[in-house]
């Protein structure tokens, strides 16, 4: 049976919440459990030092996060688990693929254009106090995957943007290079994805409304107490829609404890009482995992040893592959027989449809011009035969043909019917 390849990170900038273990850790340490996984989970911190000028806090949210997940049941056996600062091949691989990344695409990152949004209204520069890190911020996490060739990353919602991009850098590098990467898809866990925190928004750091995971349990109970929610008295039926307290409720019940809850809603049980419940269910699941946290809290270098050995690993896939692709780049020994041989690529190809199926069984193309760069990436079709049909429609009749099962016109689309154009003449 071939394996697939799961990785994800966290970045080690905080103390692991309630959101961080229902939205990444409990279903990756879920999914290294299955037959015919291989899985990569590792701590960004090179990411942290984006966000985090404290290298106390970074030192102790690393030791934290990790704890967090051996707790959580994480066998570093199974799984290859290490942190990213310690794979200098992932640095390296970051400039790679720099180099084959339009910056336009990186303009275009959620995170870089808020901070330039908000600078803009406040009447600043738009660069204001951005640092390159944070531009930079999508091709470092790029490198974490694709240094791997994970299959699937496990994120929320909030990192689809980022793993698309890795995907584009995958393909242009394979355009220039050779077929070196697997491009990732993004693994979402559709019922739990994003959890809210204390003030109904998503449960972030960003927004101080998260619930430690290892809170003790008097302080999660205070917390928990502290979700907001509406005035209803008890006895009014209470709406289950828009509710943080249900929400979190059902990421930790199984469906019939979320029917009964929803029950409860609508015959109108108080919040105090609600309260109680979910504190209850959230203390049940956490518990026993409470115990071996604070074992490794105290015992620092258990767990910096169970890091150490996970780089190995990981680092005994990341030599050889990065060997692989400094050759492919021409970083090569210069007394190496390529030098005299092999020209400068004479690929003079122009612009062109790739077809190819992915992992997910789904039939894709993509629509690239001469110099490799992504015009048109397509959704998944059923068949190769609708895929086809699609690249003929739009062959025909030009961007404008594009309906709903494409997904991203990367590329104006004056660009795309010069290609296209061009693509009439090869014929
Ligand atoms: N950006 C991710 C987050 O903040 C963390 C991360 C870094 C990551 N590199 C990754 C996640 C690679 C998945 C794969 O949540």
């Amino acid at each position: 049976m071939s394996t697939v390849r799961y990785l994800t990170g966290i970045t080690t900038s905080g103390t692991p919440h309630l959101g961080n273990y229902v939205g990444s850790i409990r279903p990756s340490v879920q999914a290294s459990l299955r037959d015919g996984v291989e899985s990569f989970y590792f701590l960004a911190d090179y990411h942290a030092l984006i966000k985090i000028d404290d290298p106390a806090r970074i030192q102790r949210s690393t030791l934290e996060i990790a704890a967090s997940w051996l707790a959580a049941g994480l066998n570093p056996e199974r799984v290859t688990f290490y942190r990213q600062s310690d794979i200098p091949e992932i640095p390296e691989l970051t400039w790679f693929l720099t180099c084959v990344t339009g910056k336009g695409i990186l303009n275009r990152a959620h995170a870089y254009k808020a901070s330039v949004d908000k600078n803009t209204q406040a009447g600043l520069e738009p660069d204001a106090d951005v640092t390159a890190g944070l531009f930079m911020y999508p091709v470092l996490m790029g490198a974490d995957i694709l240094m791997f060739n994970a299959h699937h990353v496990p994120v929320g919602r909030d990192q689809i943007q980022h793993i698309e991009m890795a995907r584009d850098m995958a393909h242009s590098f394979n355009h220039r290079y050779g077929e070196h990467f697997v491009p990732p898809l993004a693994a979402i866990e559709e019922s739990v994805a994003t959890l809210p925190g204390l003030d109904g928004r998503k449960m972030s750091k960003s927004y101080d409304n998260t619930i430690p995971l290892f809170a003790p349990r008097e302080q999660l109970k205070k917390l928990i107490a502290g979700i907001k929610t509406d005035s209803l008295e008890p006895g009014a039926a209470k709406d289950t829609k828009d509710s943080a307290l249900f929400q979190i409720y059902q990421a930790f019940a199984s469906p019939e404890e979320t029917a009964t809850m929803a029950k409860l809603f609508a015959q109108g049980i108080g919040w105090g009482e609600a309260k109680e419940k979910l504190f209850e269910r959230i203390d049940q699941e956490i518990a026993p995992m409470r115990e071996r946290y604070q074992f490794l809290i105290d015992h620092p270098k258990e767990v910096q040893s169970i890091l150490q050995h996970g780089a190995l690993k990981a680092r005994s896939v990341a030599t050889p592959f990065m060997a692989t692709l400094r050759q492919a780049v021409g970083l090569r020994n210069l007394a190496s027989e390529a030098i005299n041989g092999v020209k400068k690529s004479t690929k003079t190809a122009g612009a062109l449809f790739k077809q190819y199926r992915e992992k997910d069984g789904l039939f894709y193309f993509k629509f690239v011009d001469a110099k490799g760069e992504l015009l048109i990436q397509s959704l998944g079709f059923e068949s190769p035969k609708l895929a086809g049909q699609a690249i003929a429609q739009l062959k025909a009749e030009g961007p404008s043909a594009l309906g709903s099962p494409l997904s991203a016109l990367n590329a104006s689309p004056e660009r795309i019917e010069a290609a296209l154009e061009s693509l009439r003449e090869q014929d």
